[in-house]
């Protein structure tokens, strides 16, 4: 049965596919928007410590569980803990879920794009404003559950290719395409009039609040859960994904190197869509100030500058409303560059999909193996994607509490606010699965790692390839420093979500 199971093509074909499910939503739309949120610079710096001291250590702890075994996540944790043996299922439940608002987001880049393509095609046709259009979009359930099936039929398309000649194949070609996208973006967005400011907000220490972008530093236990959580999701963490692609690779390729790799690669691209998105954000309320906008809300004027350091307004409209806005004030080249940066979030967002979506698959295929079955790849795609589709339709249908199946508003008019989640269907996946499922399993893992089958068992397999000298750093992180940040980040996501006042 074994030899049956599939492998990656090549190192470099796995490293591509593992950069892919890193590089996702979570770089292009979470990072410039935690950033914002959180102050700055300061987020930078702790995310930069936390992807070392705790992300670069889980990754190589995923990478080799998942090699070690051959096992996708549940198979993996089954053979190796009697204790921990159920975190496996956490991490096939975590990516079902991140995929009900992952498609519908997805479906949205999609929309956006073509609507770029037709200002291309029809130039000089009565232009809409981003506000405008993204209102249009989210009141149009049946368009929303429409681009979230063709977002889906995509990833099928791609999984069902299997492992090398499905997803290695897709991000040897997507890899490459968006990183020259991510490039000409970055030079159209830092030659607006404006954008050195948002430049300095990155990176000059302390800059948010002396020039006014937020009104006071945020408390330093929420931006450590801010970025603890952020660089669990951007970097594909606790959630089975790396675990599954780890069980794909071949024993003599190097773990600590390509988990290094990938971590590397993941927090430049998350720098570099700060850089492309931020700064044209901040030029893009600077020039509408100039050009007598009155702030009425958050929607305009300086505020709007900040639409990512407001936490009021959240994320998507800084993807959807300022970038569009952005663009059509590039006038006629403004939709080329629509174009191309929807496409570039669009690849980001599939080759994360259908890291999500491999998870699920690997799993039922393992089992049927363990049943001495041979799985069928197309029929068990076909159903893992069919079941997702039920549950993005619900939070496509809900057009981030726009339309008829939100029930969390009722529910708060009636009980109060009970948390942050509780206005639309795509937070409310949000909390249960990064929020919570994220840092939780990533805490079991390194106490069991650490204490119950020991890092050592690990570093065996991590050595059968590789020659770095990490044993004391890895066992240490394992089990001291990354148990200790987990239980922060998850005590910290908790007090946000709920607002319990613990920090
Ligand atoms: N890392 C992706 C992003 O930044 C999301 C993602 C893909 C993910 N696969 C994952 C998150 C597995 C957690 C686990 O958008």
């Amino acid at each position: 049965m074994e030899q049956n199971r599939g492998s990656w093509g090549s190192n470099i074909g796995f490293l591509l596919a593992a950069i892919g499910s890193a590089v996702g939503l979570g770089n292009i739309w979470g990072f410039p928007y935690k950033m914002g949120k959180s102050g700055g610079f300061t987020f930078l710096l702790i995310y930069l410590l936390l992807a070392v001291f705790v992300g670069f250590i889980i990754m190589m702890g995923e990478l080799s569980l998942g090699r070690k075994t051959g096992k996708g996540t549940v198979g993996a944790y089954r053979s190796l803990s009697k204790r921990f043996k159920w975190i496996g299922w956490l991490a096939v439940f975590s990516p079902f879920v991140i995929m009900s608002f992952y498609s519908v987001l997805g479906g949205y880049c999609i929309e956006y794009m073509s609507l770029n393509l037709s200002n291309l095609a029809f130039a000089g046709a009565e232009i809409k404003t981003g506000a405008d259009l993204f209102g249009a979009m989210l009141t149009n359930p049946f368009g929303c559950v429409m681009f979230t099936l063709l977002f889906l039929v995509i990833c099928y398309l791609i999984n069902r290719g299997g492992v090398s000649g499905g997803i290695e194949k897709f991000n040897k070609v997507g890899m490459p395409a968006l990183f020259v996208m991510l490039v000409i973006i970055i030079i159209r967005s830092l030659t607006l009039p404006g954008a050195m400011e948002g430049l300095k907000f990155m990176f000059v220490p302390g800059y948010a609040v002396k020039a006014g972008f937020i009104k006071e530093a945020p408390k330093f236990a929420t931006v450590l859960a801010t970025a603890g959580g952020q660089m669990f999701f951007s970097l594909s963490l606790a959630m089975g994904a790396m675990i599954t692609y780890g069980s794909y690779l071949s024993k003599q390729e190097d773990l600590v190197k390509n988990s290094a790799i990938i971590v590397i690669a993941d927090t430049i691209v998350a720098t570099m869509a700060g850089i492309a998105v931020i700064p044209a954000a901040v030029a893009n309320g600077i020039a509408q100030i100039n050009a007598g906008a009155t702030v009425i809300d958050a929607v305009t004027g300086l505020e709007r500058a900040m639409t990512f350091a407001d936490i009021k307004l959240g994320g998507p409209s800084l993807l959807f409303v300022t970038l569009q806005d952005v663009f059509q004030a590039m006038g006629t080249v403004g939709p080329l560059f629509g174009v191309i940066f929807y496409l570039l979030v669009l690849i980001a967002a599939i080759s994360s999909a259908i890291s999500l979506i491999e998870v699920v698959v690997t799993y039922f295929m393992d089992r049927a193996a363990e049943k001495g079955k041979q799985g069928n790849r197309p029929k068990v795609v076909l159903w893992v994607c069919l079941a997702i589709l039920v549950e993005a339709t619900v939070v496509a249908l809900d057009g981030l509490g726009t339309n008829v199946l939100n029930i969390w508003v009722p529910l708060q008019n009636s009980f109060g606010v009970i948390g942050e989640f509780n206005d639309c269907w795509l937070d409310f996946m949000d909390t249960l699965s990064e929020g919570i499922a994220m840092p939780l399993g990533a805490l079991l893992m390194s106490l069991m790692v650490g204490w119950e089958i020991k890092p050592k068992t690990l570093l065996d397999e991590i050595h059968q390839g590789s020659a770095a000298k990490i044993d004391g750093f890895f066992s240490f992180c394992m089990k001291f420093i990354v148990p200790l940040g987990m239980l922060l980040i998850l005590v910290g996501q908790v007090d946000t979500f709920f607002h319990l006042g613990i920090f």
